[in-house]
């Protein structure tokens, strides 16, 4: 007789379902799985029959075979062994296979029986839910998977035994509740910077319509300080934005005790990574820094200090939202919608344009430092900002009154402004003006002609790409829905064309 057990593989955040079927017949006495299996699969062997011994179920000395279906999807991961030590048992009598139909399962087993945690535990649920089925896992990731749903049937297990005793009927699991994570993190404040009022507005502005940010200026000024904070601004995510990044750190492993947050992502890798930490990959094909990025933010310190070919693979997600890992038979995608948040100093050492400076290596040694940033990455920076060094004299002065919950307010405030209206407007899939494209964006910034005529006269003298001139109204829509106006007006482009300009000043210093 052969036994099947439903588990899945794992395809980026997409869990394709797979059969596994088990087969005791009789022959030499062996125990053999195929059906593509990784190495991790392939050890399954070893800690199924450990752990089945340990409970007192020794397999039996036949020939055993596991067939993993569809065979030409990899198999990959440790969260077989759980599928084969239920399918096993089924084919052994002692598991009715017509109930554990009803399941997909997952799940690594110890050597003693007991169930470890996994990765994927949200989206295999997910999957089992859009087919009717109800899914196995361990007890750890219960209440991750009980976030796929209310009608989801979880059976979350401590050990093999407890699986056993509940479809013997002599013990009951109870479903695990879907848990969100209490604890707040501590978060530094926009209060402990003193002084550079223009880029904790500029900081302000990103924040409000999800706006891409360079930060440039000498060393000390305070731009890892500054963007450190921006998590302290943004409001919380909501449920749909919250599973979309949670299937995300499900797949990397990063849930902890089953615990989603509703907090957005800050991700700030190092900038030694390289192109396949940020954009994802490895054996497994795991998400990479955008990816975990995704529905928050993405911070580079130190922009010129990364490997070009890391800074180019940025473009594109930053284009479509999604970065796409290669792999020998197929590819994998992975949602990546960031905000991008930047920070260089002006030259390598960091003093260029500094009053009373004057460098050795003079004006090469920004210009040659600026050029390791392409001129279409930069494009995409819809704010840039000179953060020029703090003056002791802003030091001396008493920690500012506003802090980050009152400027949060602000940016919650215009965020539901821009959610209203692309609702109004029929398009849901639209929250933050910087996502707004083409038409969309010529409807939804209208300017009054006198901040039209400010905006071509600005655009020709500025000469202005056609993508920078949409940059600049999309920033000046966020300024205008800050300030509570309609209509955007001739102040709020001034204040986008100021952003733009920086560009400008920025590359004549090189
Ligand atoms: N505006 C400021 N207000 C208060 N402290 C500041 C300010 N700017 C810089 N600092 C101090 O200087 C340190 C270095 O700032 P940092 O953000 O790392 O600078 P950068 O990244 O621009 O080189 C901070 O840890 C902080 O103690
Ligand atoms: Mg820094």
């Amino acid at each position: 007789m052969t036994a099947h057990i439903s588990t899945v593989a794992f395809q980026g955040i997409e869990a394709l379902p797979v059969d596994v079927q088990v087969q005791i017949s009789s022959g030499m006495v062996a125990f053999t799985i195929v059906g593509l299996p990784d190495k991790a699969v392939a050890e399954s062997r070893e800690r199924v029959s450990a752990a089945l011994r340990s409970v007192g179920l020794a397999l039996p000395a036949k020939r055993i075979t596991v067939n993993m279906a569809p065979a030409d999807l990899p198999k990959e991961g440790s969260h077989y062994d759980l599928p084969i030590a239920l399918g096993l048992l089924s084919a052994m009598g002692i598991l009715p296979n017509d109930y554990l139909a009803q399941y997909f399962v997952v799940g690594e087993l110890g050597l003693d029986g007991s169930l470890a945690s996994i990765s994927g535990a949200l989206p295999a649920a997910m999957a089992a839910n859009a087919r009717g089925k109800g899914i196995i896992c361990p007890a750890l990731c219960g209440s991750e998977a009980a976030w796929a749903g209310e009608e989801v049937d979880v059976l979350a297990a401590d050990n093999i035994i407890q699986i056993v005793n509940h479809f013997k009927g002599t013990q009951v699991l109870s479903r695990p509740h879907p848990a969100l994570s209490a604890k707040q993190p501590i978060m530094p404040d926009l209060s402990d910077i003193k002084g550079q009022e223009a880029g904790k507005r500029a900081l302000e502005v990103a924040a409000a319509g999800g706006h891409h940010l360079l930060m440039v200026g000498p060393p000390g000024a305070g731009k890892s300080m500054l963007a450190s904070r921006l998590p302290s601004i943004l409001p919380d995510m909501d449920a749909k934005e919250m599973l979309e990044v949670s299937m995300i750190a499900s797949v990397s492993g990063e849930i902890r005790d089953g615990q989603l947050s509703a907090k957005r992502p800050f991700r700030a890798p190092h900038h030694s990574a390289s192109q396949a930490a940020l954009v994802g990959g490895g054996l497994r094909a795991n998400p990479g820094e955008m990816a975990l990025a995704h529905n928050g933010v993405l911070f580079l310190d130190e922009l010129p200090e990364f490997q070009t070919r890391a800074l180019e693979g940025l473009r594109q997600p930053l284009e479509t939202g999604e970065t796409v890992i290669a792999r020998a038979n197929n590819h994998v995608t992975y949602p990546a919608a960031f905000q991008l948040v930047a920070a260089m100093n002006p030259c390598k050492c960091g003093m260029a344009g500094e009053p009373g400076h004057v460098c050795k290596r003079g004006p090469k040694c920004a210009s040659d430092y600026q050029a390791r940033i392409s001129g279409p990455l930069l494009d995409r920076m819809d704010i840039q900002i000179e953060l020029p060094a703090v003056r002791a004299s802003d030091l001396a002065l008493p920690s500012p009154k506003e802090n980050s919950s009152h400027v949060a307010i602000r940016v919650t405030k215009a965020r539901q402004r821009q959610r209203q209206r692309f609702l109004d407007m029929g398009l849901p899939h639209l929250r933050l003006n910087a996502q707004a494209e083409g038409a969309v964006l010529e409807q939804i910034a209208n300017p009054q002609p006198d901040a039209l005529a400010l905006l071509s006269k600005a655009s020709d003298a500025m000469n202005l790409s056609a993508r920078g001139y949409y940059r600049v109204l999309k920033v000046a829509r966020t300024i205008a829905d800050l300030a509570g106006h309609d209509e955007v007006q001739k102040i709020d482009i001034a204040e986008a064309i100021s952003y733009r300009q920086q560009l400008a000043s920025f590359s004549l210093a090189a």
